[in-house]
């Protein structure tokens, strides 16, 4: 199917409220990201109602803005594509309810995104030169996955994690060491001025077969190091951020380097999700593998509503808009897409 017309893209899954318009051809004719960062922080975590909430407030703010952005009246587009799940069920409500509405109103076909698959396609996004198909590994917060992504809505899960996602193992031992939420970029921080080598850590799965990951007993040892110290000092937290950090790297190589035996025909490995804004998580994936390391620019790494809409977009050209009695979906597995 010809697409003629920009996409809008509605984000609200988790805790950034997103929205954003492309032109077919996926360039970017406006786009905006709401964080609720400060409003989830003295929580320690993502406090579901407060997210709900928010996204109410937020999101038809937001649609209008990038609609007067771009200079574009609802009926000129070309579909609305918003986040129909996995994720938060408040928010997910908020988007696909919003995004259902605002199709019915101008009668444009609708889509209803899984959020996976946006992050998966963000991979493809023009100019970038990806193919299929190629290794996802989905490192985020909320998720932990490696997959094998070989087409619009063809997608094989090689690994998941077994407890924790790693954004999650990021934050828990960031904690730990007694910094803010979300801990990640902080501990990244501490950890430049540490010796990853004094504290030996756990390297979890290291070596196993398969895709599989699990970062709750890592996340354990670096409380049982602290608990041994009487009185940490700055540097022995640094040294632990290090150690850690280093763990998680290395531990993600080894994972990726099986992967990439699981699906010799891949053409790149693709990270995102907000831990791919590591720098010792990329260079350790850079030299895992004879692939090249692709990551979309850092703005488009986290949760966002361009990935969305170019979701979008490919669903649309391919003639699969989706029915306005669609429901979110909390649980759902990119393996269980339709293309
Ligand atoms: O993808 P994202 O923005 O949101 C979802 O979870 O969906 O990812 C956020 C996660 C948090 O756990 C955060 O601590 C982690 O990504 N993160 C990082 C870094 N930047 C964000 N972890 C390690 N190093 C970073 N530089
Ligand atoms: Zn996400």
């Amino acid at each position: 199917m010809t697409l003629r017309a920009p996409v809008l893209g509605l984000e609200a899954s988790c805790d950034e409220t997103a929205a954003a318009i492309l032109a077919p051809d996926g360039r970017i004719l406006a786009e905006v990201v709401l964080s609720q960062t400060a409003e989830h922080a003295r929580f320690g975590g993502v406090v579901p109602e407060i997210a709900a909430r928010a996204h109410l407030a937020h999101l038809p703010g937001l649609a209008a803005r990038v609609l007067a952005e771009a200079g574009l009246r609802p009926q000129d587009l070309g579909g609305v594509a918003a986040t129909s799940g996995p994720g938060l069920i408040g928010g997910l409500i908020v988007a696909a309810g919003f995004g259902k509405g605002l199709a019915l109103a101008h009668g444009l076909p609708f889509v209803a995104v899984n959020h996976l698959e946006g992050h998966a396609l963000s991979a493809m996004l023009p100019p970038s030169e990806v193919r299929f198909p190629f290794l996802l590994m989905l490192l985020s917060g909320g998720h932990c996955q490696c997959v094998a992504v070989e087409g619009v809505g063809r997608y094989r899960r090689l690994g998941t994690t077994l407890d924790d996602a790693v954004g999650e193992a990021f934050d828990k031992a960031a904690k730990l060491l007694g910094l803010p939420w979300p801990g990640g970029p902080h501990l990244e921080r501490l950890a430049l001025g540490g010796d990853a080598t004094r504290f030996a850590l756990p390297r979890p799965l290291l070596g196993r077969a398969g895709c599989d990951f699990s970062w709750s007993g890592l996340k354990t040892a670096v409380a049982h190091a602290l608990g041994k110290l009487a009185n940490p000092t700055e540097q022995d937290r640094a040294d632990l951020a290090a150690g850690f950090q280093a763990a998680v790297a290395v531990t993600l190589a080894d994972r990726a380097k099986h992967a990439a035996r699981m699906l010799p025909e891949a053409t790149a490995l693709v990270v995102a999700g907000g831990v791919a804004a590591n720098q010792a998580v990329r260079t350790a994936l850079a030299r895992a593998t004879a692939l090249p390391l692709v990551a979309p620019p850092i703005r488009l790494c986290g949760d966002n509503a361009v990935m969305i809409a170019w979701a979008g977009i490919e669903r649309l050209k391919r003639g699969l808009a989706d029915e306005l009695g669609h429901a979110p979906r909390p649980r759902w597995p990119l393996d269980e897409m339709r293309a």
